[in-house]
């Protein structure tokens, strides 16, 4: 049984521990991250930050944390398919192992996902499948929803729909705004991401349909 999906999906040795971090704004995922790593929560280390932003506050970030960046700027490229496969070079040219999506406002397309097969993580602010795309918190004001959270899951071609590694829920209060919601989001997302990149590189897991499932090691 354990078997069933082996290959493409089933993890069951360690993987390359260097991430591949993807920004387009602040960056305070990344942030979020990079002090996992400091402190000794998060095995990893980050091979590369790319930006799509050449204004995105994340590089600057990234620069004083001493960390190695780029900025594909994806104006430059006449489709978005010769976007993703630059990006997809400079992964490889830095042995990335696991592309985390922090913040990173464009859609992924089928030359990254083959690349970087379940290697490739997003964090969404809502709890997914609710709320997809962009403006996620709004979205959840407008619904009136009294639960919203933060979703990491793997990143399938379909938007914000691939299988889920970790949630976290967040009450909505009558009186929040798009701005206070999204802080009481965000700190739940700078925990929920550095967990769920251990989740993903501590291995012992598999894709079971749409399930993300972790086994226990005989
Ligand atoms: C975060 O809240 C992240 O969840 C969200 O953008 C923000 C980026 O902030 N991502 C999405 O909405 C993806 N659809 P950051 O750049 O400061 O980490």
């Amino acid at each position: 049984r354990r078997r069933r999906n082996a290959g493409r999906d089933l993890h069951e040795t360690a993987v390359n521990r260097r991430l591949g971090i993807l920004i387009s704004g602040g960056g305070r995922n990344l942030q979020a991250i990079i002090d996992a790593i400091q402190d000794g929560r998060l095995d990893a280390s980050i091979a590369v930050v790319i930006s799509n932003r050449t204004d995105a506050p994340g590089l600057e970030r990234a620069r004083d944390c001493g960390l190695d960046t780029r900025c594909i700027d994806h104006r430059d490229f006449a489709t978005r398919e010769r976007f993703d496969r630059a990006v997809v070079a400079e992964l490889q040219a830095h042995d990335v192992g696991l592309v985390c999506l922090a913040g990173f406002m464009r859609l992924v397309g089928p030359p990254m996902i083959e690349a970087f097969p379940n290697a490739i993580l997003n964090i969404h602010p809502s709890l997914l499948p609710a709320f997809p795309g962009v403006g996620a918190q709004r979205q959840a004001l407008d619904h009136g929803v009294k639960i919203s959270g933060v979703t990491v899951h793997l990143v399938t071609p379909e938007l914000d729909a691939g299988p889920i590694v970790l949630q976290s829920a967040v009450p909505v209060r009558d009186d929040d705004t798009v701005d206070t919601l999204s802080a009481r989001i965000l700190v739940e997302e700078h925990l929920a991401y550095p967990a769920a990149i251990k989740s993903v590189l501590d291995g012992h897991w598999r894709v079971e349909g749409r399930r993300f499932v972790v086994f226990r090691p005989n």
